[in-house]
């Protein structure tokens, strides 16, 4: 009779837990509605960009940690760097995109509201994707020519892509968490920036909030589907994807950093170069990943679905890259 009882209790908990469920995705449907936006009418508003001002806050960019510099070339520094920052949710997005609309294969023919949920996440990543090219070709025509953006979309998409939907889910949900730490902490109280730049993050924020939520969700569904066995296969692939996410911003921080010095106005020493690309390359790791893998949310998720090993050999291919950023 216990237990029967034991059983019953836990189906009563289960349903209760699948309604939660349902009604988180509700939820999410309903301010994405709400809150949705147009990248002309609202965001773009006939403006441009105002180069006067910097794009990427100092909390991000940590130009202020390089000596030397006037405040003019911090400000191109970090125009440079928030025009990669943009670049890189549009580069993003295109896997993310293309994994939500696989994962919402599993509601096809179930909870039309959570297909609803998942089309709409899709649709907007698309939204964004478009603002982002928009914003490029707005950057390119206020700033100095040479810059380039090396990672190309749908090569980085093909190889995230052939990681299990486990590791895509894990860095996605990361990325996604990330982009809302940034605007709360370090855009948002900042008042020397582009205002266009700044609204861009704002309303990207509004619908990234959203997003974190479904990942959230439909990384845990995954999680409780496959075995344990294909559960370790994928921290290895999670770990894998963020050595490539690694390997894309040593060449981005090395183009960008180059692009600065031929464009800064001046000549720089050897030293002052080699201080430049340094500091660019431990900007751009902390704002793509050692920012996420620190945010409280992720973990929590994180820690509930893998074991005390797994998470050592996680934390063991972060420290493989945390000594490359601290000389
Ligand atoms: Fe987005
Ligand atoms: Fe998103």
């Amino acid at each position: 009779m216990e237990a029967v009882a034991e059983t019953a209790v836990e189906s009563t908990s289960a349903r209760a837990g699948t309604a939660t469920v349902q009604n988180r995705y509700a939820k999410v449907v309903e301010v994405s509605k709400r809150i949705r936006w147009d990248i002309e009418r609202d965001v773009i508003r006939g403006r441009d960009f105002d180069f006067g001002k910097k794009f990427l806050p100092d909390g991000l960019s940590l130009v202020n940690e390089l000596n030397s510099m006037t405040p003019a070339e911090r400000r191109f520094l970090s125009q440079i760097q928030g025009r990669t920052y943009a670049n890189v949710f549009g580069l993003v997005e295109r896997f993310i995109g293309a994994k939500v609309l696989e994962v919402s294969k599993e509601h096809w023919l179930g909870d039309q509201v959570a297909l609803e949920a998942l089309v709409r996440f899709t649709d907007e990543e698309l939204k964004h994707q478009e603002m982002f090219r928009r914003l490029e070709r707005m950057a390119a025509e206020g700033m100095p020519a040479g810059y380039d953006f090396k990672p190309q979309p749908n090569d980085v998409a093909g190889a995230v892509l052939s990681k299990s939907t486990w590791a895509v889910l894990g860095l996605t949900l990361d990325i996604e968490l990330f982009t809302q730490a940034h605007y709360r902490a370090s855009i948002e109280p900042d008042d020397e920036l582009s205002a266009l730049w700044k609204d861009v993050f704002l309303f990207h924020w509004k619908e990234e909030s959203q997003h974190a939520i479904l990942d959230e969700l439909e990384w845990k569904r995954e999680n409780a589907r496959i075995t344990p066995e294909q559960r370790d296969q994928a921290v290895t692939d999670l770990i894998e994807l963020v050595a490539a996410v690694d390997g894309i911003v040593q060449a981005q921080a090395a183009a960008d950093a180059d692009y600065f010095v031929l464009q800064a106005g001046r000549t720089f020493s050897k030293s002052e170069q080699q201080a430049i690309r340094a500091g660019v390359l431990k900007a751009y790791r902390w704002q793509f990943i050692f920012s996420g893998v620190q945010d409280e949310r992720f973990l929590a998720v994180l820690g509930s679905m893998i074991t005390a090993d797994q998470g050592a050999r996680i934390n063991a291919a972060l420290a493989s890259i945390v000594p490359a950023i601290t000389h």
